[in-house]
């Protein structure tokens, strides 16, 4: 048996989704298993487990062999996550396909990245057989500037000319599916990406041109990216460790194109202007 964590979540509903394409059974845990079948219907499994509470992980997990491992990006993530691995240990399951990020490790000089990769090392010397799953920035992140475009026609990010090779998630999904469901990527880390490496001011012209009006990007300092972040409810270390990533980009770091998408799904990974087109809703 399979089990979803996070699996209310952005990448976590697209995984649902085409997961329950493929037929294969599946568990989902959410902290409010009520909330998530309103999401996702009744005829799913569920089972209720918080990563906050230990005991409540070794009634979630007993019986799972394959665990996808996600938790959303929080300031407890590496706690949370760390109980889950120990879990997984007591449980004697089998495999995990952990969610990650791109440049995850111990010591990576930015947090995210040394979030994830504490976290992987835990994974790598517990014996379970893992896939670490390393996307790189999601076109959905866009939707948070959604509400800016709508209104003001204008959308604010501290990435400069920056490249990025952004990913969909729904391409995440495919490639979460398969390492659930396939054997043989056990030991991989696959370095998600979209097809090509763009900046902001290429999506602007593309949600111009597919939009049918002017959208402009500008770009802004760390200190009011940051301020924004906290604004918008988000913690201080976390809205930190998010605008460390822009640094890193701005440096060149996320512009690497890959061919994982397409390798491991056998289609070729999403474009901007797919995601705009088939979002378009989100920003008119
Ligand atoms: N955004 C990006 O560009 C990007 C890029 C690369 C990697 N990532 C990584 O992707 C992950 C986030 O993925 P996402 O955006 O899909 O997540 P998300 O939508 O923010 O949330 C995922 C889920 O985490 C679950 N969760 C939160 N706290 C929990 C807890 N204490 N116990 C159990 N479940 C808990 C929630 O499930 P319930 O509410 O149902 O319990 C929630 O649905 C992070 O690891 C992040 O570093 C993100």
């Amino acid at each position: 048996m399979i089990l979803l964590t996070g699996a209310t979540g952005t990448t976590g509903s697209a995984t649902v989704a085409q997961l329950r394409r493929t037929g294969h059974p599946f568990r989902i845990m959410s902290r409010d298993v009520g909330r998530a079948q309103a999401q996702f219907g009744h005829d799913l499994d569920y089972v209720e487990g918080d990563f906050a509470r230990p005991e409540s992980l070794d009634a979630a997990f007993a019986g799972i062999e394959t665990l996808s491992l996600l938790c959303a990006f929080s300031e407890g993530m590496v706690e949370f996550e760390l109980n889950a691995v120990e879990a997984a240990v007591r449980a004697g399951i089998r495999r995990i396909v952990k969610m990650s990020a791109i440049g995850a490790a111990p010591d990576a000089p930015t947090t995210i990245r040394r979030w994830h990769g504490v976290i992987e090392r835990r994974i790598d010397e517990s014996g379970i057989l893992r896939t670490h799953l390393w996307p790189n920035a999601f076109m959905q992140n866009f939707r948070r500037f959604a509400p800016l475009i709508r209104e003001r026609g204008e959308f604010y990010a501290p990435l400069g000319d920056a490249r990025v090779s952004l990913v969909e998630i729904e391409d995440v999904a495919a490639v979460t599916v398969a390492a659930l469901i396939e054997d043989g990527h056990e030991g991989e880390t696959y370095e998600i990406t979209g097809p090509e490496a763009v900046s902001y001011a290429e999506c602007a012209a593309i949600l111009s041109e597919e939009l049918g009006r002017q959208v402009r990007y500008v770009s802004v300092s760390d200190e009011e990216a940051r301020a924004a972040l906290v604004e918008a409810g988000i913690g201080p270390e976390a809205a930190q460790a998010l605008v460390e990533i822009d640094g890193l980009f701005r440096e060149g770091f996320g512009a690497p194109v890959t061919d994982v998408v397409e390798r491991v799904t056998g289609r070729r990974a999403r474009d901007f202007r797919t995601f705009v087109r088939e979002n378009a809703g989100l920003f008119r």
